[in-house]
């Protein structure tokens, strides 16, 4: 069987959860409520557009569809100013390491992401060529814990989702590989990831003993 792994993009191969929680928290002050870092988790794997409807379900409040557009873009220009200076170092420990063994090891690697930037951050951090495939949030219809974005990806590395291994740190994410029949692995805490197959405490755990274990089965 040809295995293949699958990453997120935001919390697993970059820290840029911490990016998208300013952001929203500065949008939920404007519009005059606080937003937590443990409510941020909620946010974490979800569409630009479901994170607007759950912030503002927290927030209790109300916007037209206009208004939701209208703040989407300020949240998400300020996010860019974030994104654009962001440097190589902010990758996450261990991941280069990862991505260029499975490249010399021939072991085909998507990416599957929600984010419409992911494009624009593999780029700025200088991965996007390594990757065989890209999935992101431009290509899906519904967004995780569906799993549409995995299985595309299935399918443009041309193997089963069965023989795919997705690196998750979001609970959205981790439910929409397991609908997938996909082996999970949580980046974060047990508590939070308890669905995943396997839960690491961070990226510098995801080593290369781990991977050759998990490939061989
Ligand atoms: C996910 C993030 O990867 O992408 C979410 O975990 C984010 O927090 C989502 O909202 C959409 O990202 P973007 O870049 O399209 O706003
Ligand atoms: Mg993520």
């Amino acid at each position: 069987s040809k295995k293949a792994l699958i990453f997120d993009l935001d919390g697993v191969i970059v820290d840029t959860a911490k990016y998208h929680y300013k952001a929203w928290k500065k949008l939920a002050n404007n519009l005059g409520f606080d937003f937590t870092e443990e409510q941020n988790e909620l946010l974490k794997g979800v569409s630009r557009v479901k994170s607007l409807e759950i912030l503002l379900e927290i927030g209790n409040v109300t916007l037209s569809d206009e208004e939701k557009l209208k703040v989407m873009n300020e949240k998400n220009e300020h996010y860019l100013g974030f994104i654009t200076k962001m440097e190589q170092d902010e990758i996450l420990e261990g991941i280069p390491e990862v991505l260029n063994y499975l490249r010399e090891n021939k072991v085909p690697f998507s990416l599957g992401s929600a984010s419409k930037n992911a494009r624009l951050i593999l780029t700025q951090l200088n991965l996007i060529d390594l990757f065989d495939a890209i999935v992101d949030g431009n290509d899906v219809s519904k967004a995780k814990p569906d799993p549409e974005v995995f299985l595309i990806a299935a399918d443009k590395l041309k193997t089963a989702p069965e023989n795919c291994i997705v690196v998750e740190d979001a609970i959205a994410g981790i439910e929409a590989a397991n609908s997938a029949q996909m082996t999970s692995i949580g980046i974060g805490d047990k508590e939070t990831l308890g669905e995943a197959d396997i839960v690491l405490s961070s990226t510098a755990e995801l080593n290369i003993e781990l991977l050759e274990k998990l490939l061989r089965k």
